[in-house]
């Protein structure tokens, strides 16, 4: 039995404390964005009935677009609830959801951003409502001192620390009001640290009168569930995931990416595993861009960004014509460096192979069944400082923190700018089988909760920027992965031949 897309939609609706009519499925897993209008689903009120029906998929659809009649018949068998199991054909590439939805509506920055963190605030108190360690939950309005142990889920809008004791102070946001609570510096909720702009849910002791602050018992964050449902390849089938090409710089490693050209065409040793590979994916970064730090001319060999896409086309056409290459673009990409950033204008996208889907950053896709969540990274940059141990030299202990979020970058107001959209796309839901990024230019790989975490390595070597900030890249590493099992073995074309380094992770 092969588990994956239908599995993971499945569990979805669970986790939204809701049943899908397997007629309902089969439709929703016809739509190109199946994601997305399963999120309009779940964004509904229930109306008193927890499953979603075919009627309910049929509007939901239509509300998106209204001009696209269904024609669909609605069958008797098609109204069972759909299970875990179901056989369902096995796709090479599906789009799940961009992140990138269009341009935020309104004049009113102010208004827009208040509807991005309320779109945040409640797609991340639905994965956390009804959970026991959150018992009597209860708006901030509704807080009242003198009432037993009580919870509540907001945003964290400030984090400060008492003078004397260093006790913590949280500011916490939610749609009826906000609230100060203590979280006193040796228990057990200050063990892990609190960044701005997260979603938590605390377990709060109230006060006897008003006028002191609520003590904090307990955290909860959104987290990804021990057990969930994974999706995997029937047979194996791999992908190979790269990042930061930065086609463009003089620094591009020109002979690296030669070797990985003609690894992937099965020229020389590992044409086993090239054999099997069908994908490839690149988190951001694709070319080098130009005025991206100061003085970056010096750096650059191709000074016209329309010149770099040129190449990077000619650089993805030297693949072999039958992978599917998954690009999103990054920081020095010539899109609007808000995140979510949309995809490659088409005028640039039109430089690249007919075999490349140009997504936007984040995106949510599936691989065979496999779903990958693609972010760039470049809220590393924010969530490095702001988590005590946290370092370039280890970003996946950062993307474990954004699956515990489950938010790929939650700080607002530093140097990941955020877009004003109506929708937080930097939400992670559903939880992925696969989480990749890149941007920090080394190398990493780790597992949480099952779910596979791979800070992709970059093509660029050592630049003069680079050493001036003391970063020092790890390059020329190819990640692939065994869609059928998840596991990891890792090329280094760092020194001509590649060198199989084990399956780390
Ligand atoms: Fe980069
Ligand atoms: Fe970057």
């Amino acid at each position: 039995m092969v588990e994956g897309l239908r599995e993971h939609l499945v569990a979805y609706f669970e986790a939204h404390h809701r049943l899908v009519e397997s007629g309902a499925l089969q439709l929703l897993l016809s739509q190109t964005h199946p994601l997305l209008v399963s999120r309009d689903l779940v964004e509904q009120p229930a109306n008193g009935s927890p499953v979603v029906t075919v009627e309910m998929v049929e509007r939901a659809l239509a509300l998106r677009a209204p001009a696209i009649p269904s024609t669909r018949a609605v069958t008797a068998e098609l109204r069972d609830v759909a299970r875990p199991g179901d056989v369902r054909r096995e796709i090479p590439f599906e789009l799940l959801r961009e992140g990138f939805e269009g341009p935020p509506v309104g004049a009113d920055a102010l208004a827009a951003y208040s509807t991005l963190f309320q779109s945040r605030y409640r797609a991340l108190a639905r994965l956390m409502r009804g959970r026991p360690e959150l018992a009597n939950l209860r708006p901030v309005s509704a807080l009242r001192a003198g009432d037993g142990p009580t919870s509540v889920i907001g945003l964290v809008r400030e984090v400060r620390t008492t003078a004397k004791r260093h006790h913590l102070v949280l500011t916490l946001d939610d749609d009826t009001g906000s609230v100060e609570v203590l979280v006193p510096q040796d228990s057990p909720a200050a063990a892990a640290s609190f960044l701005t702009d997260e979603v938590v849910g605390v377990r709060l002791q109230l006060p006897r009168e008003s006028g002191r602050l609520p003590r904090v018992l307990a955290v909860e964050r959104p987290e990804v569930p021990v057990a969930r449902s994974v999706g995997r390849s029937g047979r194996r089938r791999r992908a190979v995931f790269l990042s930061d090409l930065h086609i463009g710089s003089r620094s591009f490693l020109a002979e690296s990416w030669g070797q990985l050209v003609d690894f992937l065409r099965g020229d020389g040793p590992h044409a086993d595993v090239a054999e099997e590979v069908d994908h490839v994916v690149v988190a951001g970064d694709l070319v080098d861009g130009i005025g991206v730090y100061p003085q970056q001319e010096r750096d650059l060999a191709i000074a016209d960004v329309v010149e770099q896409y040129a190449e990077l086309g000619r650089r993805l056409r030297e693949l072999p014509a039958r992978l599917s290459i998954v690009v999103v673009p990054g920081n020095h990409d010539a899109v609007c460096p808000a995140e979510p950033q949309p995809a490659l204008p088409d005028a640039l996208r039109a430089a690249l192979p007919p075999n490349v889907h140009s997504l936007a950053n984040p995106s949510t896709f599936a691989l065979h069944g496999v779903v990958v969540e693609a972010y760039h990274g470049r809220s590393f940059d924010d969530l490095i400082p702001a988590i005590p141990g946290a370092s370039y030299s280890r970003p996946t202990d950062v993307m474990r923190r954004m699956l515990q979020m489950r938010h790929l970058a939650p700080i607002y107001g530093d140097r990941t700018p955020l877009a004003p959209l109506p929708r937080d796309g930097l939400v992670v839901d559903p939880a992925p089988d696969i989480l990749v990024t890149g941007h920090v230019h080394t190398y990493g790989a780790d597992r949480y909760r099952g779910v596979l975490l791979l800070n992709a390595s970059t093509w660029q070597a050592e630049t003069e920027y680079q050493r001036m900030r003391n970063i020092s890249p790890v390059p020329a590493r190819a990640a692939v992965v065994d869609l059928s099992t998840l596991d990891l073995t890792t090329l280094d074309f760092s020194s001509g031949e590649p060198v199989r380094l084990g399956a780390a992770g």
